[in-house]
């Protein structure tokens, strides 16, 4: 079923509450075997949807769906006039892969849903509707990607900062750039590249937040995840997710568009002192195997510094992963 058909039901339920089948018909010029089977395949999206025989229907918890216009008005005038176009999803593979086939500087992506979800390492991020964030944002570069190094942990500064600002002071980042806060996984950045790595090229910068999975994953099973994991409103987060989006566009854009002149070197100490698992000791798992160290920092590119038997060493490259040592 499309969601031409399945939104104003979407709509409807959103606000949390028990609507019985008889009333969601009447409101929406349908039949009540009509709502049943849109409910049906709200299910299947992995909305959680409850039934009480003397009460109807409800997604439980409620959602705060996106809406374009909320979230242009929540950007400041200079954010705002680096936005080419917002495109809204219900549903989509992957954002990243959107803006990274087609589009201009300064367009963004943000969807309910993503089928195909990408993580790093080739990873699936699970991607559940209406959430958590899922956003891209494309820019173009002339230089080449030499003068991007660092840019996903600049981004995870940038995130932390956004998120500080809407009161979550305990984001930690995990090279390279996974948001944590206490240990648990709250979100992660992913860059791809398209054009000439040499010369023109569009980069697309992926924000994964999780915002609300209570009771997304109270239906799916915790496991889903397969790595422990926390969202902002675990975290003491009562915004909405809209605001949200404006916070983490208005915080990007104009980094991202700026990155070329000043590179990581603006950020490397502002990314040292959230750093999770400095100065401790690390496994650096790498396509040659497992490296024991003691992590040092990130150098003035964003590269990971780790002492080792053999000395200092430097480890950047997307296939590595960092996991706390004995
Ligand atoms: C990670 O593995 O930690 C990075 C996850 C990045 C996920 C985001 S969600 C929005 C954008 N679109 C994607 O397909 N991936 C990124």
């Amino acid at each position: 079923m499309s969601f031409s058909d399945l939104k104003p039901l979407i709509r409807l339920l959103a606000d949390g509450q028990f609507h019985s089948g008889e009333a969601l018909g009447a409101q929406l010029g349908i039949t009540r075997a009509a709502v049943w089977k849109r409910l049906q395949s709200l299910a299947q999206l992995d909305l959680p949807i409850e039934s009480q025989r003397a009460r109807g229907y409800r997604i439980t918890g409620g959602l705060q769906l996106l809406d374009e216009e909320r979230i242009l008005a929540g950007l400041s005038t200079e954010a705002g006039a680096l936005v080419h176009r917002l495109y809204c999803f219900d549903e989509i593979d992957s954002t990243n892969r959107f803006l990274l086939q087609q589009g201009e500087a300064g367009d963004i992506c943000v969807a309910e849903r993503q089928t195909a979800g990408r993580g790093r390492r080739g990873r699936q991020w699970f991607s559940p509707y209406g959430c958590n964030l899922y956003m891209s944002i494309r820019w173009h570069f002339h230089q080449g990607v030499a003068a991007l190094e660092g840019l996903s942990l600049a981004v995870g500064v940038l995130l932390a900062e956004a998120l500080q600002a809407l009161g979550l002071t305990a984001v930690e980042l995990k090279w390279p750039n996974d948001l944590l806060c206490a240990g648990c996984k709250l979100g992660g950045v992913l860059i791809e590249v398209g054009g000439d790595l040499n010369g023109d090229c569009a980069v697309v910068v992926g924000v994964g937040l999780n915002v609300d999975m209570e009771h997304t994953l109270a239906r799916l099973g915790q496991d889903i995840i397969g790595q422990p994991w926390t969202d902002l409103r675990q975290q003491g987060f009562s915004g909405d997710r809209n605001e949200l989006c404006s916070a983490v566009m208005q915080a990007l854009l104009p980094a991202v568009r700026d990155y070329p002149a000043y590179g990581f070197s603006l950020y490397r100490n502002a990314w040292e002192s959230r750093a999770a698992l400095l100065h401790q000791s690390i496994e650096v798992h790498a396509q040659g195997g497992v490296i024991n160290g003691v992590m040092l920092g990130v150098d003035s590119k964003g590269s990971l510094r780790v002492r080792t038997d053999a000395g200092e060493t430097l480890f950047s490259g997307g296939e590595i992963s960092l996991r706390s040592g004995r």
